[in-house]
């Protein structure tokens, strides 16, 4: 699918040889005139009606209207034209044409459109539009090839901002695939040949470790996990450097556990194949992967993905088994369940080879952060404020938002074990927060930021499907650090 801006009229767009059209139309008056402007009449006596109101998201559609070229047009209200109202306004006039064969859509803005609401627009019809297909044998695949974004006024902001979208939507669109693809079809082999053909198509480089390499690496805590499955595990090492080699790196590190049945501490059946969707955090590495390989800014970027499926097996590892975790801490692995936690902070010690300006890792660690954040936000964990912040503010940016979640020691109190440094899990109360407390543990040495995104990357349900999130957040907070003069990080503090 690709986006395209001109500057035009309405008067113009009208006779422009489209399936649809979709005219944005704001609360505030615009200088078309109802009984001069064809859309700002119908407009006026839709509102007279009652059959319209100034409210983000109301549309109102027609076929085939004599003086209008498309097929179909929808006028969609954006209210004050923020990028949230944008977004439930494009949606809605998709929906208002969903079941049409439509190849090429036009969306006219009535009034000027920020960067961050233009953006917004061409990712919801993206969004909209998407069309799962891989593992179908009659796919309908996305019919919607062609978006022509167009405004009385276009600067070189906005052009900015689409081809930023452009490259957006092919890293979410990733992060979508990967995400929906059944385990079957997603194995930790077939995920790292996924990267390996990313970074071939858009120039980065891309290393893949197998068992062998992780035995030697003594990356216990991983190889624990990996023990119960069949499936060989990987270790994917992306770099991405569109900066100076001199310049530290952002490591983004993604949990890839494939396929999550729990392994001994085995979960119950009802909604065990969402579990497919529990390498999402690998996923959203894998798309930003792409995003950067397309817009190459100038910043250097790693990206880690362990990935194994947890599985039960006569090898598989047991509640009690005690573990050495490559930084050397030993684990009591008291439930084979927490076994994110346990992929990761191998990778997160991994990470420290980089002398990384920062770490962040995405994981879908804890059912307890669906409980504390539902499906809005993502939950933020992180040891450095200036870190956190700017997390925070790409999330809100990008329309793809995170909350910050304490992290004081006294959470930590419940993974004391008795028989190793740590347990990997604490009692039932503050089970998101205890997690990113094991996690800490293991990122003593960097700026480091968690993202549990346990609620966020997909929805359950009818419209069961991957979200692609948190891409958008994850581009943002990147983009945003280009020609930014890092932060020196504190000196390391040792492990107590
Ligand atoms: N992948 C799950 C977390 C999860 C569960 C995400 C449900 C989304 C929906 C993770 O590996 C897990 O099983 N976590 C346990 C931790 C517990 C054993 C301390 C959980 O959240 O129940
Ligand atoms: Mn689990
Ligand atoms: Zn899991």
């Amino acid at each position: 699918m690709n986006f395209e801006i001109q500057k035009r009229a309405l008067s113009q767009v009208i006779r422009d040889d489209l399936d649809a059209l979709i005219v944005l139309w704001p609360s505030q008056d615009t200088a078309l005139v109802a009984g001069k402007d064809p859309i700002a009449t119908l407009v006026s006596a839709a509102l007279a009606h009652g059959d319209f109101e100034h409210k983000a998201g109301a549309v109102l559609s027609l076929y085939a209207h004599p003086g209008i070229q498309a097929r179909h047009l929808v006028v969609a209200c954006i209210a004050e034209g923020t990028a949230a109202q944008v977004r439930s306004a494009v949606s809605a006039a998709w929906n208002a044409l969903k079941s049409a064969n439509i190849q090429r859509v036009g969306v006219h803005a009535v009034a000027d459109l920020s960067a961050p609401a233009l953006q917004a627009a061409a990712l919801a019809l993206a969004d909209a539009s998407y069309s799962y297909t891989s593992t179908l044998s009659k796919p309908k695949p996305r019919s919607l090839k062609k978006v022509v974004f167009s405004a009385q006024a276009v600067h070189a902001e906005l052009r900015a901002a689409l081809a930023h979208a452009q490259a957006l939507v092919a890293g979410v669109e990733v992060a979508k695939e990967w995400g929906n693809r059944p385990a079957n079809h997603a194995t930790p082999t077939l995920l790292a040949k996924a990267a390996k053909s990313i970074a071939k198509g858009t120039a980065f480089r891309c290393e893949v470790l197998g068992p062998k390499e992780v035995t030697q690496l003594g990356m216990g805590a991983f190889l624990a996990v990996a023990r119960g499955a069949a499936e060989p595990l990987r270790f994917i090492v992306m770099r991405y450097n569109g900066a100076a080699a001199a310049e530290a790196p952002v490591v983004l590190v993604g949990k890839g556990i494939t396929f999550d049945t729990g392994g001994i501490s085995i979960k119950p059946a009802a909604e065990m194949d969402e579990m497919k969707y529990d390498m999402c955090g690998a996923a959203s590495v894998l798309g930003v992967f792409k995003a950067l390989g397309e817009l190459k800014p100038a910043i250097n970027v790693v990206g880690l993905i362990p990935a194994t499926e947890n599985m039960p097996d006569g090898l598989a590892v047991k509640p009690g088994d005690v573990v050495t975790s490559m930084s050397g801490q030993t684990i009591e692995i008291l439930n084979t369940d927490a076994e994110g936690r346990l992929v990761l902070c191998d990778a997160l010690t991994y990470a420290e080879r980089f002398k990384p300006q920062a770490v962040i890792d995405i994981a879908t660690l804890t059912g307890a952060c669906v409980i504390a954040l539902g499906a809005v936000r993502s939950g933020l964990f992180s040891s450095d404020d200036a870190l956190a912040q700017s997390l925070q503010q790409a999330g809100d940016v990008s329309g793809d938002a995170c909350w910050r979640m304490p992290l004081d020691d006294d959470y930590a109190e419940g993974l004391k074990s008795r028989f190793a440094d740590v347990a990997n899990v604490a009692g039932r109360q503050a089970g998101s927060v205890t997690a990113a407390k094991f996690l800490q543990r293991f990122a003593s040495r960097y700026p480091w930021a968690h993202l549990d995104i346990a609620g966020t990357a997909w929805r359950s349900g009818a419209a069961k499907g991957a979200t692609g999130r948190p891409v958008g957040l994850l581009l943002q907070y990147l983009l945003d650090q280009v020609g930014k003069k890092p932060v020196k990080a504190p000196a390391p503090r040792r492990r107590g």
